[in-house]
């Protein structure tokens, strides 16, 4: 390449470039399986020879201020810039034009793009130019400005005027802002004085082109400081922070499954550059905003960016895996042969290693299902399987399973081939994505699974894994609401044996109940929604360290519990029922349920966090504990109805799920989620779900009492029941 100098002006001539024949087909989206692409690739090799012996490549280079039109424009504070204008001279645009005049459309297609992929490979020859002249100024290159992208195309007529260009190559510009010849690109090099910096290439991240064929957007790195330590993840264009944090297997509790409404999974931006969306600007104040916090499902970094995790920490998360059933207290076995008892919670997993002999607990292991990054809830999650996540779901749960038996294997010495069979309580859409069926159906209605009958298949062939040779046994369901899980929890609370009428309540993350004995059951499922885990209430958090699990109110003045007596950090669902009950017994909120006005803006406080914020529950969060007792209410008074019994006639009311087992019983007839004349029949049972798959294992005639269950068990459809919305509405209230 010749570089000459007048003036100011550097001019560049001689370029020994070549077309680029992969670009030169992009441009024309002509791919292999496109039915004319070897007629192309015949065209383009005629096409060659001629179309180089018509370019004629020239460049100027010119460095001076940033006019002030472009400046003003754009608002930028730069002052220099490096134009740089590229041309290929006029008589290839003249041959493309005679082509299209002939009718020959692909012809003059072909030398436009290779008169374009000559351009851009001149553009490429600059660099080593431009790097030396910036070095001699001290300078760096912070952006690139194109017309239309970047400015206006009137800024071409500034530009044109700016280098000089009809002066210097006889370019011209047309009234419509275009040069002459066409085949002409100028574009503006804003300078910075970090040497460093080097942006002259298309930025295609930051370019509004989203239909540019030559479209091409490298994943930026995200620098993530957690702990102290810190670790680089890429994120692809268009997916955002959250979703290249769980890509990398990196668990991070998106209660909202990524629609910016539960604030979970905020970030702290450190370096680089975050949008602020509507969502941050509602979770956030705006000293946070200012601080770079920000909703990582809605950030979609466009550059490299460095940022702190601040996750609630959920390895402590309080996982229920006890049942009122044997346990080993030594944990040491004589058995020879173990079954594997499982619970898939939406929220947490729990697994039991079970000797066959001795039929006691010989080793515990619970987990967070780390499904919840793509959702709290079931509905979140057949959403997201919907939405093309069904494989990174199941693989999700695999992989959490999988840990949890390795670790068995591991503390507990025993040879994988000593394990007979692993039995898996779930609810359905658990079911369905460890199995890996399609939840289409799940979320429409009539709500139809794919497969809720007993499933007894290799482990291998559910697992995708050979860690052990066994049977893998899933629990049969009833419906896509009351899944495995309530069956199993039936059966561990000996529905198909006993003779006195049972209610049975789980309250996890769905709030499911049955009632019945061995000659009638009745189940329904009733959308309590995740109130009673924390969910959808303002400082609502999982049973982890510092969640409040106790509230006493003495007037105003909260005296508070924490799990592990560790600071508070929020309110887990005991915690949301404690201080509902309370405000209720102080007549802070009425029996309607409305909050004092005195504390109906802010909320009222129940505690401060180490770093001085006030915990409060507000008059949204007693909504929302009101929508979710009148459910279970509702729903367990239209059981009652639909059975033809009286409060005195059931039995026993086993309470199920991680809630169930920490709720003071009292605070819950206090806001009328129970009736008061369960007083003394309540009896809480724990993961019944995991008791019942332990049951089932040890048992010699599960597959027939199960299924006997099953066949009993008639499901009430509460959403189109009348008597269940009168219910639900008179509950509603606070007594
Ligand atoms: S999308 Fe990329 S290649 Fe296309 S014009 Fe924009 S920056 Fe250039
Ligand atoms: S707000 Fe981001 S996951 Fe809920």
């Amino acid at each position: 390449m010749q570089i000459t100098r007048k003036g100011e002006i550097i001019c560049l001539d001689g370029f020994d470039v070549r077309i680029d024949k992969k670009v030169v087909l992009q441009l024309l989206d002509c791919k292999e399986d496109n039915p004319i692409y070897e007629e192309v690739e015949e065209e383009y090799e005629e096409l060659q020879e001629i179309v180089y012996g018509k370019i004629d490549p020239h460049a100027l280079i010119k460095f001076d201020e940033v006019p002030k039109e472009i400046a003003k424009q754009i608002n930028l504070r730069e002052k220099q810039a490096a134009y740089v204008l590229t041309t290929v001279g006029r008589e290839v645009s003249a041959y493309s034009t005679l082509m299209f005049q002939q009718g020959d459309y692909l012809k003059g297609m072909l030398i436009d793009a290779m008169a374009d992929s000559f351009l851009f490979q001149m553009e490429d020859a600059l660099q080593d130019v431009l790097r030396e002249e910036c070095a001699n100024r001290k300078a760096g290159i912070k952006k690139r400005l194109e017309a239309p992208h970047d400015i206006p195309m009137e800024m071409q007529q500034v530009m044109h005027r700016q280098i000089r260009a009809e002066e210097m190559l006889g370019i011209g510009i047309t009234s419509g802002y275009m040069f002459d010849p066409v085949k002409t690109s100028c574009l503006i090099l804003v300078l910075t004085d970090d040497e460093k910096e080097f942006r002259m290439q298309h930025d295609c991240r930051k370019c509004s082109a989203l239909h540019c064929k030559l479209r091409k957007v490298a994943p930026v790195m995200i620098e993530v400081i957690e702990n102290g330590k810190s670790y680089r993840i890429p994120c692809a264009e268009k997916q955002s922070i959250l979703d290249a944090l769980i890509a990398h297997d990196v668990y991070f509790s998106a209660v909202c499954g990524g629609k910016g409404i539960c604030g979970k999974c905020k970030i702290q931006l450190l370096e680089g550059s975050l949008d602020v969306t509507p969502s941050d600007e509602k979770k956030f104040t705006k000293e946070e905003l200012e601080k770079g916090y920000r909703l990582s499902c809605r950030a979609f970094p466009k550059e490299d960016c460095k940022i702190a995790l601040d996750r609630n920490d959920e390895s402590d998360f309080e996982i229920v895996s006890d049942y009122s059933g044997k346990q080993s207290d030594s944990g040491a076995s004589n058995d020879t042969a173990f079954g594997i008892a499982i619970d898939i919670g939406t929220t947490t997993i729990a697994l039991n290693l079970i000797g066959k002999q001795s039929k006691e607990v010989v080793y515990s292991f619970s987990t967070i299902n780390k499904q919840r990054s793509f959702g709290a809830d079931v509905i979140s999650r057949i959403q997201a399987s919907n939405d093309g996540k069904k494989k990174e779901l199941q693989a999700s749960i695999r992989q959490d399973l999988l840990t949890g038996i390795r670790e068995i294997i591991k503390e507990t010495g025993i040879s994988p081939k000593q394990v007979e069979q692993v039995v898996i309580g779930c609810n359905t859409t658990m079911g369905h994505l460890l199995m890996g069926y399609s939840c289409e159906t799940l979320g429409v209605v009539p709500f139809t699974p794919v497969n809720i009958k007993m499933i007894k298949e290799p482990f291998e062939k559910i697992m995708g894994s050979g860690l052990l040779d066994c049977e893998l046994a899933v629990l049969p369901g009833i419906s896509t609401y009351v899944g495995g899980d309530i069956v199993s929890g039936m059966y561990f609370c000996d529905f198909f044996k006993s003779e006195d009428i049972c209610l049975l309540v789980d309250l996890g993350t769905n709030g499911e109940m049955a009632l019945g004995n061995k000659d009638k059951i009745l189940v329904s499922s009733t959308a309590a929604g995740p109130a009673f885990e924390g969910g959808n209430i303002t400082w609502g958090m999982g049973s982890v360290k510092g969640a409040v699990c106790g509230v006493r109110l003495d007037k105003e003045k909260a005296e508070v519990e924490t799990i592990g007596n560790e600071p508070p950090i929020g309110l887990c669902g005991t915690g949301v029922i404690e201080i509902a009950a309370e405000l209720v017994r102080e007549e802070f909120v009425d029996e309607t349920g409305l909050l004092d006005e005195d504390y109906f803006d802010d909320g009222f406080p129940i505690a401060k966090t180490p770093d001085g914020k006030n915990i409060v529950f507000t008059q949204k969060d007693v909504r929302e504990i009101q929508l979710a007792k009148a459910a279970v209410r509702g729903g367990v008074e239209t059981l009652l109805l639909r059975y033809g019994v009286t409060y005195d006639q059931v039995k026993t009311v086993y309470l199920a799920g991680g809630f169930g087992f920490h709720i003071d019983t009292k605070k819950a007839f206090q806001i009328g989620m129970l009736p008061r004349e369960f007083a003394n029949k309540i009896q809480t049972v724990g993961n019944s779900s995991l008791g019942g798959a332990i049951r089932y294992f040890i048992s010699e005639d599960g597959d027939r009492e199960m299924e006997r269950m099953v066949d009993l068990s008639k499901e009430i459809n509460l959403s189109s029941d009348k008597e269940f919305n009168d219910f639900y509405m008179e509950h509603m209230f606070f007594e």
